[in-house]
């Protein structure tokens, strides 16, 4: 590479500067370049320099330039930086004088270094970090570091490119002090959901041939803006939850999302409407979104709910969505037995097919739950009837008998068709009301009695008994002797003296004599039936039906003295001789008595004597 000569040739009077030339040549020139023929420049012989000795003079440093004296050249000594030499002064020149001796003169030297671009633009750190709002605007502004390049003109720093693109852009601000502030714009808005973190490349560009580059790392973090509602996952969630759930069940838990980030993304959920009926059974975990049972779920009283749940962050956006959640039945109610109509008597001639007692069957719960089946116990005369649905009749299957089973006990069990089944049971009492339908009964076919004769009227001789299977007035017995009477105890008393001897001798067919026929008499016997009229119940048992001698003997009749044969109550007179010896027969006492057996043994005995020595019997 020639270096640009340029001559300035001018001669001071007083002095002894004889010339001035100058010289340009590009910096980073290699060692021993020529810099100039300054022998010719100067017009100047080689042989004068050496004799001259000519050298170079600087007061600075001689480094750069040598001066061949030989050749009357000045060459490259050391390679030139201009930009260390002169940073950014342009123009860059190295000023030097030459001196020769004998004479001495010299002469002025001026080396102007060009600038080449060696130096490319250079950031001071290889990256810058960046914490940006995804809420900053359009327009906002980042400063940022400038590049520096060494260089000069148009070798230096020239402008600069920031890629991608996508949302920022660089603007280069001049300032008053000539520099230029390198701005990055925010042309569009960043989105930190989409990108949170952004990797930019500031490149600075010099203006050399070749051009020469300096890159930077821009890292950009984009920070959350609560700009992004809660999202439920469903507008509408739906659940079940069986009835009589326990508090505490986990109905079912809604999500909601937020993109944003941090308290911004920070979920709260919440119920936001609910109706009165659910009020009070439902929790929302504010945290989770879990939606718990706070309370007693009743199918039979809500069959379903609604609650309106909310989502909010911390940055006040929400969103809302709607739980509808459903209860399934248990069974978990009885059968109600409600006896509509009921008699608690009926008459035992009650035809079969009496409606007795209606009933109505209510379930409260739902579908098999609530059907329900109805039993009764078995072996007794009833039978139950489903007229429509739930209404049942317990009627009479067969006659009734008052005698036989006075009263009942129906036991109505009610099961439904629930698994496991409930059931309820309800126990009726009825009573069989008496008619007068059976005969009383004496306790013996036939009674057999014995009376002493001379008895008194009145004496009671024997109880006939019968009995009455009815009830109370049905059943109350009355005695009535036929063709007679007898008392309504059933006691038999007589009402005529008998007289056993007269009896026995006479014609018993004799009304005297007729007890002992009396047996084969009816006795009429009354009962009362509830209506209160009399009935007659012919043949009966009879009574004393066939007594050989009902007639007992009683010891009636005193003995009666047949001879002496007194007359009139007066004495009978004996006649004794005066001879008479002892043992002599005075007379004989003949008596008899009319009794029987025993009542008609005699003994004889002297009751009265002036002198028991003289007789005796
Ligand atoms: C009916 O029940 C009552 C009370 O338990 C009892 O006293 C009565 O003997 C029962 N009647 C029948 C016919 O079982």
């Amino acid at each position: 590479m020639g270096g640009q000569v340029l001559l300035f040739l001018w001669v001071l009077s007083l002095s002894s500067v004889l010339g001035q030339v100058s010289y340009s040549i590009p910096e980073e020139m290699p060692k021993g370049s020529l810099v100039g023929n300054m022998a010719k420049d100067f017009g100047l012989d080689v042989k004068r320099l050496k004799s001259g000795k000519a050298r170079i003079f600087t007061p600075d440093s001689d480094e750069y330039i040598e001066l061949n004296n030989d050749r009357g050249v000045l060459l490259i000594k050391n390679r030139i930086d201009r930009e260390a030499l002169c940073g950014q002064t342009t123009p860059c020149a190295l000023h030097f004088q030459i001196i020769l001796e004998n004479p001495m003169e010299f002469y002025s030297v001026t080396i102007e270094i060009t600038d080449v671009n060696d130096n490319p633009p250079s950031f001071e750190k290889n990256d810058v970090r960046f914490k940006i709002s995804e809420s900053a605007v359009s327009g906002a502004k980042f400063i940022l570091d400038r590049a520096v390049d060494p260089d000069v003109g148009s070798n230096g720093l020239q402008t600069y490119r920031l890629e991608p693109r996508d949302n920022f852009i660089v603007k280069l601000h001049d300032q008053a002090d000539g520099t230029k502030n390198v701005e990055m714009v925010l042309e569009k808005p960043l989105d930190r959901e989409k990108h949170e973190h952004l990797s930019l490349v500031l490149t600075a560009v010099d203006g050399g041939e070749p051009q020469m580059t300096g890159t930077m790392q821009i890292l950009i973090t984009v920070l959350d803006a609560n700009d992004n509602a809660p999202v439920f996952t469903q507008p509408i969630y739906k659940a079940s939850i069986k009835e009589n759930a326990p508090v505490g069940t986990v109905v079912l838990t809604v999500t909601a999302t937020d993109s944003d980030h941090g308290s911004n993304g920070r979920i709260t959920y919440s119920v936001s409407s609910i109706l009165d009926h659910a009020r009070g059974l439902f929790e929302v975990n504010d945290e989770s979104g879990e939606i718990r049972l706070k309370g007693n779920v009743d199918y039979e009283k809500s069959r379903a709910f609604q609650i309106n749940v909310r989502a909010s962050d911390d940055g006040g956006l929400v969103d809302s969505c709607k739980v509808m959640i459903d209860v399934t039945d248990m069974n978990d109610n009885k059968p109600d037995i409600h006896i509509m109509s009921k008699s608690n008597i009926i008459s035992e001639d009650a035809n079969p097919g009496t409606v007795v007692t209606m009933i109505n069957i209510q379930d409260a719960d739902s579908g098999e739950n609530g059907m329900v089946q109805c039993t009764m116990n078995n072996n007794i005369p009833f039978v139950m009837k489903s007229t429509t649905n739930n209404f049942y009749s317990l009627v009479t299957d067969s006659e009734l008998d008052r005698e036989r089973a006075s009263d009942y006990n129906i036991t109505v069990t009610c099961s439904d068709e629930g698994v496991p089944p409930l059931s309820s049971s309800v126990t009726l009492t009825l009573q069989i009301s008496d008619v007068n339908d059976n005969a009383p009964v004496f306790e013996r076919s036939s009674y057999e009695a014995y009376i002493v004769e001379n008895n008194t009227p009145g004496l009671s001789i024997f109880t006939v008994k019968a009995r009455d299977a009815d009830w109370n007035q049905n059943a109350r017995v009355s005695y009535i002797l036929e063709d007679s009477s007898v008392n309504t105890l059933g006691t038999g008393t007589l009402q005529h003296v008998y007289n056993y001897e007269v009896c026995r001798t006479t014609d018993s067919r004799k009304s005297d004599c007729k007890f002992g026929r009396a047996g084969s008499q009816n006795v009429l016997i009354m009962d009362s039936s509830s209506t209160g009229t009399m009935q007659r119940i012919q043949n009966e048992k009879s009574i004393l039906d066939e007594p050989d001698s009902p007639l007992e003997d009683q010891n009636d009749n005193p003995p009666q003295v047949l001879y002496p044969v007194q007359t009139g109550g007066s004495l009978v007179a004996e006649m004794v001789p005066r001879s008479a010896d002892v043992g002599y027969l005075v007379t004989k006492v003949v008596a008899v008595d009319v009794d029987s057996g025993q009542n008609a043994w005699l003994s004889y005995k002297l009751q009265k004597a002036t002198d028991r020595a003289l007789f005796e019997t």
